[in-house]
């Protein structure tokens, strides 16, 4: 008798229905031939431990966390990759024989996609600016400390978290007065939006770009819209800039890689089988 199994794995939060990862799998799985599922899974925090332990027993090799998930996911491994740990939280979870490994892809796929849409960028040229201490600025933060950035200029509206996160990440980090972060742009390489400022239904984003040089590469990790108030701003300067989508797409590659044993590839293919 086969004991063949055909791979699962899914994307765990609370809400899900939003997740754009479902149908990102899909289309990866469909693209190569290969035979999978990966599904969405409404999961409460309070079962959420219960879940994950009996994914494996159902055939899961994995899966990906999202909101509000991230650090009970870390909490619950038994072996945590070093960016996960420094991150502070989980997204991407794989079963294996000796237990629960989590580790955080978060940081990987914004660096990524910044590769993929500016080969030539050159994170030591200069200092970076980062707009934002929620959640998605501490992959961000650390991915571009991992990348070579001399140093990082953090400003956020609500300057004590600013503050927190710096400490955690050492002497590289620079905090910003929010209504000086005008200033900060000034000699800039790199400047990243990780606020939710003009994202469809948030406030709008209302900062003064005109110390940012041409030669900065801009990216806003909202990708709804694609096109941001941000990025547009910074073009209007001659600036080159990435959207964030594929921060989305570039950090579910290792979870693919791992769960389904084959190497996807983010085309533009990719971005219009998430958009449709
Ligand atoms: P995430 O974990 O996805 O990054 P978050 O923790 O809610 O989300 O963080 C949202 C970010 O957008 C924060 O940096 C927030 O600033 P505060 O820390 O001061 O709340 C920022 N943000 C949201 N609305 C803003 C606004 N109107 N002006 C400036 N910053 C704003």
């Amino acid at each position: 008798m086969s004991t063949h199994r055909i791979p699962l794995a899914g994307v765990i939060g609370a809400p899900i229905s939003h997740s754009r990862s479902p149908r990102l799998f899909a289309h990866w799985l469909s693209e190569m031939g290969i035979e999978g599922h990966y599904a969405p899974l409404h999961v409460e925090p309070a079962d959420f431990e219960q879940v994950i332990r009996t994914l494996p027993r159902m055939g899961f090799r994995g899966a990906n966390v999202t909101l509000p998930h991230k650090e009970a996911a870390l909490a619950i491994a038994d072996r945590v990759s070093d960016r996960a740990r420094r991150i502070g939280a989980a997204n991407t979870l794989t079963f294996g024989e000796d237990g629960i490994h989590a580790d955080n892809t978060d940081g990987h796929g914004f660096v990524a996609n910044l590769r993929q849409g500016a080969p030539d960028w050159q994170p030591e040229a200069g200092p970076a600016v980062v707009l934002g201490a929620g959640g998605a600025a501490r992959a961000v933060l650390d991915s571009l400390i991992e990348a070579g950035v001399p140093t990082i200029r953090l400003a956020n509206r609500t300057r004590a978290r600013a503050e927190t996160l710096a400490a955690t990440f050492g002497p590289k980090i620079e905090v910003i007065d929010w209504d000086r972060a005008n200033e900060a742009f000034d000699g800039a390489a790199t400047a990243v939006n990780t606020t939710s400022l003009g994202m469809k239904g948030a406030d709008p984003f209302d900062l003064d770009l005109s110390a940012l040089p041409a030669s900065a590469l801009v990216t806003d990790i909202v990708y709804v819209p694609l096109d941001t108030p941000m990025l547009i701003a910074a073009r209007a300067r001659g600036c080159r800039t990435v959207d964030g989508l594929g921060m989305l797409l570039h950090q579910a590659v290792p979870g693919f890689e791992r769960w389904f044993g084959a190497t996807p590839q983010v085309t533009e293919a990719t971005r219009a089988a998430v958009l449709a």
